[in-house]
């Protein structure tokens, strides 16, 4: 791994921020996902220990938090409908005092850009008490998590120097979706479409949205500057990268932000929406697009600002941005560029610190 680090990982160069950098990165950070995972041929290449140790498996828990809890809602998407493996997704520290174990074989995935997490770890040992297996998905080759798992997969993202999470999170799930893609192979199941070209074109989209971030910073002012509070409403994939927006403007910006499904806001916290409270809406996927852009029309009709971000082929021409398309079961790694950039101006227009926020370390090595 030090072989891949050298000075201008860490230093931040021209940038203002390290996380204005690591958003940057995220194209080239898929590219060298790719590059690791596949073989001459093309095929995705996992260790034997890795796909030894998956073949065993009727059952994946995936246990993390925070930003890499995020991913793992993704995931657990990406493992169910591609591998057809039943997935639950843990935070880790809810899970280790009640391990509720549905499987004989499970497998236990842990996410943690750091491999360092407390509360992840508590459960990896937990686990490795009861026998059980163990997998990293790890920024850091030789952390806490990797050593004492029976493997590791790593993100390649490069150092994550911001407190904020951002390349890490999407690192993660393209590495979900290669680990289901895997599994998928091994079980001959059909595959909706190739993976490594897919996510080499979902890296150039990434470049093409990087490319337009001043539209962001404007959508940013207009939405989030002054305001006391927000919501990023969606449905399915799409309510699980809100969750990661509502989590990177708090962290960031301080601002009371919360991550919901569009479908259940009537039932209480829709009594939150005042005149002008700016609701931000991601809508990607073709299933749910009729239904959340009813909820749109819920929270406006009682006075939201509402600001949709939508995707080529769902979209309606009076959204404020519409992403290129990309197969709706990887749209997380495009929808959440947006809101990473929205939660950045916003933090910078509020004179906050970006890259160490109050209260926040970058790896959280207490319980
Ligand atoms: C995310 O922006 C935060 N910095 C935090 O939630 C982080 O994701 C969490 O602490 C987990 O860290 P890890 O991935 O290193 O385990």
């Amino acid at each position: 791994y030090t072989a891949e680090i050298d000075a201008s990982d860490i230093e931040k160069g021209t940038y203002a921020h390290y996380m204005l950098k690591e958003m940057d990165e995220q194209p080239a950070v898929i590219r060298n996902i790719i590059q690791h995972y596949q073989n001459d041929a093309g095929d995705i290449e996992l260790t034997e220990g890795v796909r030894s140790l998956v073949s065993e498996a009727d059952r994946i828990y995936i246990v993390a938090c925070g930003t890499s809890y995020n991913a793992g809602l993704v995931g657990k998407d990406i493992l169910e409908r591609i591998a057809g493996i039943p997935t639950e997704v843990h935070v880790s520290s809810e899970f280790g005092y009640n391990m509720p174990l549905l499987s004989s074989r499970p497998l236990f995935v842990f996410l943690s850009q750091s491999g360092e997490t407390a509360d992840s770890r508590a459960v990896l040992v937990e686990v490795k008490k009861r026998g059980y297996k163990a997998l990293t998905m790890t920024n850091v080759p030789g952390s806490t998590l990797s050593r004492e798992a029976n493997e590791t997969m790593l993100l390649h993202a490069g150092p994550e120097i911001a407190v904020a999470s951002t390349k890490a999170y999407t690192a993660q799930i393209a590495v979900l979706a290669i680990l289901a893609y895997d599994i998928a192979r091994a079980n001959g199941k059909e595959l909706p479409f190739e993976l490594m070209p897919e996510l080499a074109r979902v890296a150039t989209i990434m470049d093409s949205i990087m490319s337009q971030k001043e539209l962001f910073e404007d959508l940013s002012d207009r939405y989030l500057k002054t305001t006391p509070n927000t919501f990023f409403i969606g449905r399915g994939l799409d309510a699980s990268v809100c969750l990661e927006g509502a989590l990177k403007v708090k962290e960031i910006s301080y601002i009371q932000a919360e991550g919901y499904p569009g479908g259940e806001l009537k039932h209480g916290s829709i009594a939150l929406i005042e005149d002008g409270t700016p609701v931000i809406a991601l809508i990607s996927q073709p299933k749910t697009n009729l239904n959340i852009r009813g909820n749109v029309k819920e929270v406006v009709a009682r006075g939201a600002n509402a600001c949709i971000i939508s995707m080529q082929g769902v979209e309606h021409e009076n959204d404020e941005f519409i992403l290129p398309h990309v197969e709706p079961i990887l749209a997380p790694l495009i929808t959440v560029l947006p809101v990473q950039l929205m939660a950045y101006y916003a933090a910078l227009a509020r004179g906050c610190d970006v890259d160490k926020p109050r209260n926040l370390a970058k790896s959280v090595t207490v319980e």
